[in-house]
């Protein structure tokens, strides 16, 4: 990683490595953030999908509601902009179950948590860091590797994040889903996503949802005049077409040597062992 990026790039706050884009204050003042019952949240480690279920959330209400910004995004005015807000707010987050406000869960707001393979996701992140010019530079696929798997990265240890929500997989306002499972069988998942939001949609309608859901209808929609292309649900960026870049499972194996596999896995098995899932 080039020095000279890093240290305007990223502050750390409670251990984690967040871009300057989220502000010290706004980060302390989540502890008091005034969640509303029927919020619905997007939580994700970055890399995960989280565009795509966004847009799938989207389609699925026919009420009007409001992908918000990502909560630990920007300055301490973004909590104001929130609060103002009339419509019912779908909220995007990268945050640690732990550093979650605690009146979304007081409150028993429902939650959407997606992950993904995290070998893809290390790859994904890896494309990401060298495109997005609010994250350090990174010189090599074998430097981006140590960092992913020390958790040194921007949102720090996917394994971290990953095991401080699935300790709350059987917590009924939350809903678990894998980014393999949408590439293998998005009406199903729409489906689930539709019945645990209690949204009544046809099999007609889910179709339609699924075709505009596609990687290409949604890389092609980032090209359309009329599309915002300064708006994302990641905290990382506002740049709507570094998003959309293969949509692939697997592409890892592109990436990985035996070598980094072995130790990957290693860390994996440890890190996950106590998890039922
Ligand atoms: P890749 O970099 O592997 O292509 P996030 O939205 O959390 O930032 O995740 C971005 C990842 O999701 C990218 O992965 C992106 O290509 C993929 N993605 C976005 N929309 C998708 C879609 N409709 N279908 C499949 N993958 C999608």
């Amino acid at each position: 990683m080039s020095n000279s990026g890093e240290a305007e790039l990223l502050h750390t706050y409670k251990g984690i490595p967040f871009t300057t884009r989220s502000s010290p204050e706004l980060l302390k003042s989540l502890d008091t953030f005034d969640a509303r019952e029927d919020d619905v949240l997007l939580v994700s480690y970055p890399k995960s999908g989280t565009h795509w279920l966004a847009g799938v959330i989207t389609k699925l209400y026919r009420t009007q509601v409001t992908i918000t910004s990502p909560i630990e995004f920007g300055d301490i005015s973004q909590l104001e902009e929130l609060n103002k807000l009339s419509s019912k707010r779908i909220i995007p987050t990268h945050l640690d179950y732990n550093m979650l406000p605690p009146n979304f869960k007081n409150k028993k707001c429902k939650m959407i948590y997606i992950s993904r393979n995290p070998k893809d996701t290390a790859v994904s992140m890896f494309h990401y860091y060298r495109d997005n010019p609010n994250l350090p530079t990174v010189d090599t696929w074998t430097a981006f590797f140590d960092l992913f798997l020390k958790g040194n990265v921007v949102c720090g240890s996917w394994f971290d994040h990953f095991l401080s929500w699935a300790e709350h997989e059987d917590e009924k306002n939350i809903l678990f889903l894998f980014y393999e499972d949408m590439k293998k069988d998005l009406p199903k998942v729409v489906k689930e996503i539709a019945t645990f939001l209690s949204l009544n949609v046809s099999d007609n309608d889910i179709q339609d949802i699924c075709k505009k859901s596609s990687f290409s209808e949604m890389k092609n929609d980032t090209e359309k005049e009329n599309s915002d292309p300064s708006h994302t649900v990641c905290a990382l960026t506002s740049n709507r077409k570094l998003i959309f870049r293969k949509g692939a499972v697997g592409d890892w194996k592109n990436y990985f040597t035996p070598k980094q596999n072995i130790r990957f896995q290693e860390t994996f098995n440890e890190k996950l062992k106590l998890s039922k899932m």
